[in-house]
């Protein structure tokens, strides 16, 4: 469904993993592709917004028609470009997957291997999300749910603790369902509580579902 309902509208969507250095050689990060991130992108995009979209690392090529395209590493360099680009942006669509934890220490040079294991402490990253649901005002924001557990619940939670007008569940149990894959397998949760479960589509398709409701949103 391509139009121009979000012509002069800004939409920030972040995709992809956020990686976390272990050292120069080694990290830490997740399954993302940036598949779903960069789909929502170019649906946004199609229906004439202006994107700026704030990627983790990928082997996919941003998708054309966006107007700002930002690579980042860590969840830290993600939250600098997320906050630099808040203030202009009329909804934000937080899909990419971000690491909750960061090595404490980022050694200097390759660590060698030794006969025995190897402990790496972790410190918790800041919640991206979470902060923009307490600056939000009248901007829509949307998050994903990535969870192999008691899906609805968990999700449910988010939606109350980041504040968010709509959350997308990935049940990551089912095949062609998160990760990787083209296509996915979600629940939509609004902020009333209300649950509307899809059927598997490709990524592209729920990409459109997910503009319909922030158009709708924004519309308000
Ligand atoms: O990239 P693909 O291969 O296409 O896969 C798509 C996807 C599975 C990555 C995507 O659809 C998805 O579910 N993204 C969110 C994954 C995730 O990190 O979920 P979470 O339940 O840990 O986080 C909840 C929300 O808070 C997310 O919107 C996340 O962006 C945000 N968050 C989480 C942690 C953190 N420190 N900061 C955040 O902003």
């Amino acid at each position: 469904m391509a139009g121009e309902e979000l012509r002069g509208k800004n939409i920030l969507v972040t995709a992809g993993p956020t990686i976390e250095s272990i050292d120069p050689v080694r990290y830490i990060t997740n399954r993302s592709t940036g598949k779903m991130g960069y789909a929502i992108a170019a649906a946004a995009a199609k229906r004439g917004a202006n994107v700026t979209l704030i990627s983790g690392k990928t082997h996919i090529d941003p998708p054309s028609g966006i107007s700002k395209f930002i690579s980042v590493e860590s969840t830290l360099d993600m939250q600098k470009a997320v906050m630099e680009n808040f203030d202009e942006s009329d909804a934000i669509i937080k899909s990419a997957a971000v690491a909750d934890y960061r090595p404490k220490d980022v050694a200097s040079e390759k660590i060698k291997k030794s006969e025995g294991g190897l402990t790496i402490e972790l410190e918790r990253n800041p919640d991206i999300l979470k902060e923009l649901g307490e600056i939000k005002g009248s901007k829509v924001l949307v998050g994903f749910a990535a969870e192999t557990n008691d899906l609805i619940q968990n999700a449910n939670e988010k939606i109350k603790k980041k504040n968010l007008d709509f959350i997308v569940a990935n049940d990551l149990t089912k095949e062609g369902a998160g990760f990787a894959v083209d296509t996915n397998i979600v629940s939509i949760i609004d902020r009333s509580g209300e649950i509307t479960k899809f059927p598997k589509m490709s990524k592209d398709e729920l990409a459109n579902v997910i503009i319909d409701k922030v158009t709708l949103l924004l519309q308000k």
